[in-house]
């Protein structure tokens, strides 16, 4: 370009440049990338808080007499991150929701490419059966359905049960590679007694000469009663994290990674009258009170 054209006139020579291009898919980088790299973390997603109790339960039990579950398939209120909005996320790599199942209901057998957790929050004794082994859920259990494993749920109890679902649909979507797959029968069969991976998996022990299959782990529920018990003897034995107050991972047994390659999930006691100190780090997180 000649250097003695004025600035106004680099600008439109550039912009008649731009315009041509574009026509053949292509676009400059020197435009975008003072935007898409930055210098430090530059997420659209905003700190956000939803009220269980005052706002979140009354419009999630509304939902219960305008929608079947077997008609909505699903019957979530989704989290929605107020800086993403209709995107069907909470952060960017996840989703949150929380799923109400009333008494009686039942979601057929399934499973899909997403992983998926889940917190259960109210009701007590329905069931999530996964791989052929059923979990009977209470408040403060950790379940994971890791993808492609089969799964069903039901409520056979006279109570409404909620629980927060997490899962790693934007993740997955960014792949291209969000399927499902329905079961023939509603309930996938069942082949192993209640709590036979916490017991197989979860005690410190693994059978000799077992490998893992995945990087999933073989133990897919964790019964609050024993994490409350580990955070409550940790409390009673030593002082808390100062930020964290007492802070716990979930693990594969198998690994020491997470439950689930995508999705990381924490115990957190804070002790009465205990006040965390400021931390921050680019880790994402949802988090629910018990
Ligand atoms: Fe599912």
């Amino acid at each position: 370009m000649d250097d003695t054209a004025s600035n106004t006139e680099r600008t439109a020579i550039r912009e008649n440049f731009y315009a041509k291009i574009d026509s053949y898919n292509l676009a400059p980088l020197w435009e975008r990338v003072h935007s898409s790299v930055t210098s430090g973390p530059n997420s659209p997603a905003k700190p956000a808080h939803w009220s269980y109790d005052d706002e979140v339960r009354p419009f999630l039990m509304q939902a219960g007499g305008l929608i079947t579950a077997k008609e909505a398939t699903r019957r979530v209120l989704i989290l929605e991150n107020p800086g993403l909005r209709g995107r069907a996320s909470i952060t960017q790599s996840l989703f949150a929701g929380l799923q109400l199942i009333l008494p009686g209901e039942v979601a057929p057998a399934h499973r899909h490419t997403q992983s998926a957790l889940r917190f259960i929050i109210e009701g007590k004794g329905a069931y999530t059966a996964v791989e052929g082994e059923r979990a009977v859920m209470e408040p403060g259990d950790f379940v994971i359905t890791p993808n492609w494993a089969w799964h069903d749920h039901g409520n056979e109890t006279d109570q409404p049960m909620v629980w927060m679902d997490g899962l790693d649909t934007p993740i997955i979507r960014l792949l291209d590679a969000n399927f499902t797959e329905m079961a023939d029968a509603d309930r996938h069969e069942l082949n192993r007694p209640a709590g036979d991976s916490l017991a197989r998996y979860g005690a410190n022990m693994l059978p000799v000469d077992w490998q893992p299959i995945s990087r999933n782990s073989p133990v897919f529920a964790y019964p609050y009663a024993r994490s409350r018990e580990t955070l409550t003897a940790m409390a009673r034995n030593g002082d808390p994290d100062p930020c964290h107050g007492l802070k716990m991972r979930f693990i594969s047994p198998a690994s020491g990674d997470a439950p689930m390659p995508t999705i990381g999930a924490f115990m957190q006691l804070l002790p009465e009258a205990f006040t965390t100190g400021p931390y921050r780090s680019v880790v994402a997180s949802s988090s629910r009170r018990v």
